[in-house]
């Protein structure tokens, strides 16, 4: 559900139109809304709400810190995966007893500034960076919260890119060590255990996965039980799947109803760290067609958005819908939507049905605000995007577009070699 609609042949974003804030704004120009973003936020907290729980969002899907803020208006907590991402998370004013910090790679600096900063806990990855940890911890006199990140070897039947459960995959101590590695972590002298955690994956579209790796945590942390090891936070990550195309994903109750039962005798907190869900149908990506080209094989509407502003279509394949900001009911024609970037792989969509469109017209990628601007780059020296957040009537510039001067001011010219 989201508040992007057409009125009067007009899309609108909530009582906006698109239109405008593009002639205000120009494009490439990513818009959020604010009442879809507060609607996802609280379909998670009563979900949820018969348990002790905390929503920690998930950053790295949009970490603009207008809707950090947001989040940390509303309460909710920040799941990261970087000193960048704790920063972002501290400087919108989200409580660090809410922050959950997961990744593969943390860095010494890392584990100190988030050791310094009291976050919740660590998710940790490998038995390598429980020892880091307690190795920072000593120095800094602290003791380190954590919990054990478990592969718990599900597969979510989703992108392969993005399956984060499997035995082959990055993330995660395999399950049939986790116990081995939480009776090393009782040994460490700064290291306090307080949960267990994982994520398997994201744009899940079904509960059954979430139900299976949460039965395999829960049978872990059963024998935790047994070895004196004090669950508090059970964390089951974040993956929620979105519509983007035809997809009919659970809703957080739905996710919510299959959990419940099986956590509702254990003693812990639940923590879940979505992202996509909360953010992705939230935001569109609107471009301006800058040329159409019939080359006898194929037909191209070429616009100013590139694979630099949204990298999913070519990353994952993945689908976005396209639709026209003024339709106007026109013959439709078969057509890729590409942008202006050098590879055969910038591209918006491939093969799709849309009406003729002209020059000077605008395009409005849906579903664009999860891992949107967040993997947007500089490729091809392309000044990133202008946010705009809308509030009803009301909006706001959320970020600034960049500038020419943007792309190059950290570089340096090194007279003395050149
Ligand atoms: N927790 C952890 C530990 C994660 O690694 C992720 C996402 C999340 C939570 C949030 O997952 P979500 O609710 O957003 O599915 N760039 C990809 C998605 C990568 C997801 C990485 N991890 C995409 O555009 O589809």
């Amino acid at each position: 559900m989201h508040f992007f609609t057409y009125k009067n042949n007009k899309l609108y974003a909530e009582d906006i139109a698109v239109s405008e804030l593009v002639r205000e704004f120009g494009t490439p120009l990513y818009i959020y809304s604010y009442a879809t973003l507060i609607r996802h936020i609280r379909a998670y907290e009563e979900a949820f709400c018969e348990v002790p729980h905390i929503i920690c969002y998930a950053v790295k899907a949009n970490s603009n810190l207008a809707i950090l803020s947001l989040c940390a208006e509303l309460g909710i907590g920040a799941d990261i995966v970087s000193g960048g991402e704790l920063f972002r998370a501290l400087k919108a004013g989200i409580k660090p007893f809410r922050i959950v910090f997961a990744g593969v790679g943390k860095t010494e600096q890392e584990i100190e500034y988030a050791l310094k900063n009291n976050i919740l806990m660590f998710n940790v990855e490998s038995e390598a960076e429980l020892y880091k940890i307690n190795e920072v911890a000593k120095k800094l006199k602290k003791h380190a919260c954590v919990a054990l990140r478990v592969n718990p070897d599900i597969d979510p039947k989703t992108h392969k890119y993005i399956a984060t459960g499997l035995r082959t995959s990055k993330f995660g101590i395999p399950i049939e060590k986790a116990l081995e590695y939480y009776k090393l972590a009782k040994s460490l002298k700064n290291i306090k255990i307080i949960g267990i955690h994982k994520h398997i994956g994201s744009q899940i579209t079904d509960t059954s996965a979430y139900v299976e790796a949460l039965s395999k945590i829960l049978s872990l942390y059963d024998k935790l039980a047994k070895y004196d090891v004090d669950i508090e936070y059970i964390d089951i990550g974040g993956g929620l799947g979105i519509t983007y195309k035809d997809e009919e994903p659970p809703l957080p109750k739905d996710l919510a109803n299959a959990l419940i039962p099986l956590i509702k005798s254990k003693k812990g907190k639940i923590i879940v760290e979505p992202g996509r869900s909360i953010v992705g149908n939230a935001g569109i990506l609107v471009t301006k067609v800058l040329y159409t080209k019939e080359t006898g094989s194929k037909n191209f509407i070429i616009v100013d958005a590139g694979m630099n502003d949204l990298i999913r279509p070519s990353l994952y394949g993945s689908y976005h819908e396209i639709l026209p900001v003024t339709p106007d009911k026109r013959q439709k024609i078969v057509t890729d939507i590409v942008g202006p970037i050098c590879e055969s792989g910038d591209f918006l969509a491939k093969d799709r049905e849309i009406e003729k469109i002209t020059p000077g017209e605008h395009l409005a990628v849906m579903s664009a605000g999860a891992y949107g601007f967040s993997m947007s780059s500089n490729y091809n020296s392309r000044p990133r995007a202008a946010e705009v957040l809308v509030k009803g009537e009301n909006y706001a510039l959320i970020r600034k577009r960049e500038t020419y001067k943007d792309l190059i001011k950290n570089e340096i010219i090194p007279e003395d070699i050149l």
